[in-house]
């Protein structure tokens, strides 16, 4: 895969925050903090992360180092080309730190190329970033092929192995546990949109579901802002070739008032409003009748040991979650789910359905590089497959299904 510089016409310069990231080995260990904002920083301080592919779209997002407009230039093979630059509300994109493009209008399974063009508020910079490549998703299309990541946690080795080993693909699946808890605010952009200092929505477009350390420490409140989702909620369904895809979000591993979470969360009404919507979105036509019915969770609803008393009180917490599979359950088996593709437990698995569980169970590796693993799913007329690899190429876990129309 080629790499480029995201910086495209602004000469070299270090990326502020990037370097910022320690290497924690696992989610016990917090990174050091990333530099402060020097007032001479290159404006731009991340590649535009292509997120949030759509049939007829894509988000861009990336981080600026102080008050800046945005917008984003597109070309196609056919000579077509175009100009975002508007927000909901009238205003071209602007921010201090983040700045959010939409692209819409676009052709499903087209290759496109676009660039990010970022102004200073006082219209002294003019920054043309690089031209990239991405494709947007192909409902209709014969075949897909698309990548997951899970529980890279900041370690910034897994990161920069998983993204050389990691081929391209109708899109990247990052399934939760980007982080060691936002403890520092500065954090935020280099782990989100520059991980490892690595572009990792080249030619592959980037989605994220929400992992219970996303969801931990007192500025994850913020990672809205930073993370565009087809539709802008952290539970999302898209359709990719033949292959529909529900996303949904777990949540944390432990009761919404355990005191560990200092009154910040309210998972329990979100797995509640995720039940109704699983079987909104199940009923239409494109996902009812898909030939291969995909689900992503950051922690799985299956596990190979399920104990009944937690002891949350006695730093128990959940290895898969039960108050999700409870309220999802009945809706997901009325999909004809196939396949639940999680992380969480560091530990990868595959649990094979069962009369009662008649989905089957996925489960990623964790961050460290001997337990990190990433998965490559293709699928045409005749199989959906799932390759678990780890980064020396072995295969960890294989999944084969086939189609249900
Ligand atoms: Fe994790």
């Amino acid at each position: 895969m080629k790499r480029r510089g995201f910086l495209g016409k602004v000469a070299g310069g270090a990326v502020a925050g990037a370097a910022g990231i320690a290497q924690a080995q696992d989610s016990k260990t917090a990174p050091a903090a990333a530099p402060a904002v020097d007032p001479n920083a290159p404006l731009v301080k991340t590649p535009a992360v292509v997120m949030a592919p759509q049939s007829d779209g894509v988000e861009v997002v990336w981080a600026v180092s102080r008050l800046a407009r945005g917008h984003v230039e597109w070309k196609a093979e056919d000579g077509s080309s175009g100009t975002a630059g508007a927000d909901r509300f009238g205003f071209v994109p602007q921010g201090d730190e983040i700045l959010r493009v939409k692209l819409s209008g676009l052709k499903p399974g087209t290759a496109y190329q676009l660039r990010a063009i970022t102004d200073s508020v006082d219209n002294k910079e003019h920054i043309e970033g690089p031209w990239k490549k991405f494709k947007t998703l192909n409902p209709n299309a014969k075949e897909t092929q698309f990548v997951v990541w899970n529980d890279t946690h900041q370690n910034e080795e897994t990161i920069k192995r998983l993204h050389a080993v990691t081929p391209t693909g109708d899109f990247l699946l990052w399934n939760g546990d980007t982080c060691n808890d936002w403890h520092q605010e500065d954090w935020l952009v280099p782990t989100l949109l520059h991980p490892a200092g690595q572009d990792i929505s080249e030619g592959r477009p980037m989605l994220l579901t929400w992992g219970n350390h996303d969801v931990r420490g007192k500025w994850a409140f913020r990672v809205p802002e930073m993370i565009a989702t087809p539709q802008g909620r952290p539970f999302y369904a898209f359709r990719s070739g033949p292959v529909a895809f529900i996303c949904l979000h777990t949540g944390e591993d432990k009761p919404d008032n355990h005191p560990n979470f200092g009154g910040r969360v309210a998972f329990e009404s979100l797995r509640r409003e995720q039940a109704e919507w699983i079987k909104e979105v199940s009923a239409r036509p494109e996902f009812r009748d898909a030939p291969y019915r995909v689900v992503f969770c950051h922690i799985p609803l299956r596990w190979t040991q399920e104990i009944t008393e937690v002891g949350y009180d006695k730093g128990g917490y959940d290895a898969f979650s039960r108050f999700s599979r409870d309220a999802w359950h009945d809706a997901l088996v009325a999909w004809k789910t196939q396949i639940v593709i999680s992380g969480h437990t560091h530990s990868p698995a595959s649990i094979a359905p069962n009369e009662k569980f008649p989905y089957a169970q996925l489960v990623g590796g964790g961050p460290r590089p001997e337990h990190a693993t990433w998965t490559e799913g293709k699928a045409d007329a005749n199989a959906l497959t799932f390759v678990m690899k780890n980064l020396e190429g072995k295969v960890v876990h294989e999944v084969t299904l086939k189609p249900l129309v």
